[in-house]
């Protein structure tokens, strides 16, 4: 039933390094300013009346990077935290973290479930940060839990469905992206949310993610409302005159 704006947007930040080398700036400075934009497409994305924002913003396999940027990656995590962290709490957002935080450090842990509680019964836009995230971790850890299930005798593996399956990812209370967008132009999912995003819509821009503004931001919405999302049958189903996005009792054939 798509409407108009997507529910859940899921992002990509890509490009803060080969930004910053353009300008003749450091790789770590590029990270500095992305941090900015995510700032900027909360705020938008409240605004927008998007439900969840997921973001990207550490790969599992990010760890291979050098050492001093990753380093300086978790003092910017850190920083934002502090900084910035109650804004959001009193803009009634809810923060997120999926990934696998045990990789995070102690303090960095402690900050991020602090903030996680204390946004817990907020009501507006879900913010959710990627963090030491890999989706085909992500999924082997879903059929482990599912396993100890079956092996506990509490379901049986023919009554293993995709809904159950879902429930068990870290997104298991979140619905499905309808958008992910990527910057930087890269034509691949590096590892991220495979599950989720079977049937999302994709936008892909060129624009490095320090370069991805409000503006930038908007555009990928108009663009998703001129999408016709099929889910493998005939009729298109077109998302900004979905009207409310309720396809005729016929399944929209004439
Ligand atoms: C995205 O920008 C930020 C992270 C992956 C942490 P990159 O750091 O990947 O920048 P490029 O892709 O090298 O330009
Ligand atoms: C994807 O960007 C991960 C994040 C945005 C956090 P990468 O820069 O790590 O992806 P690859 O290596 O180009 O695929
Ligand atoms: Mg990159």
């Amino acid at each position: 039933m798509p409407n108009a704006i997507p529910q859940h947007v899921a992002v990509i930040m890509d490009g803060n390094g080969r930004w910053a080398k353009k300008q003749g700036l450091l790789r770590i400075q590029g990270h500095e300013v992305g941090v900015q934009r995510v700032e900027e497409i909360i705020k938008a994305a409240q605004e927008k009346g998007v439900r969840y924002l997921t973001l990207y913003a550490f790969s599992k396999e990010n760890w291979r990077r050098p050492k001093e940027e990753v380093e300086f990656l978790m003092g910017l995590l850190s920083v934002y935290l502090d900084k910035k962290i109650k804004e959001l709490i009193k803009n009634n957002c809810v923060f997120n973290v999926i990934g696998e935080m045990g990789d995070l450090g102690a303090t960095l842990q402690k900050k991020l479930t602090e903030a996680m509680e204390a946004s817990r019964n907020n009501t507006g836009l879900v913010v959710t940060l990627a963090l030491s995230y890999s989706s085909r971790r992500e999924i082997l850890r879903a059929c482990q839990k599912i396993a100890d299930e079956v092996s506990r005798g509490e379901i049986k593996s023919s009554e293993i469905t995709e809904e159950i399956f879902s429930r068990s990812l870290y997104t298991a209370d979140m619905p499905d992206p309808e958008l992910l967008i990527r910057t930087s132009g890269e034509m691949r999912i590096s590892n991220f949310l495979l599950w989720q995003i079977s049937y999302a819509e994709l936008y892909i821009t060129p624009k490095f993610w320090p370069e991805f503004t409000r503006d930038e931001f908007e555009k990928a919405l108009e663009d998703y409302k001129g999408r016709e999302r099929r889910f493998g049958d005939t009729c298109p189903v077109k998302v900004s005159n979905s009207s409310n996005g309720t396809r005729a009792a016929n399944g929209g054939r004439t």
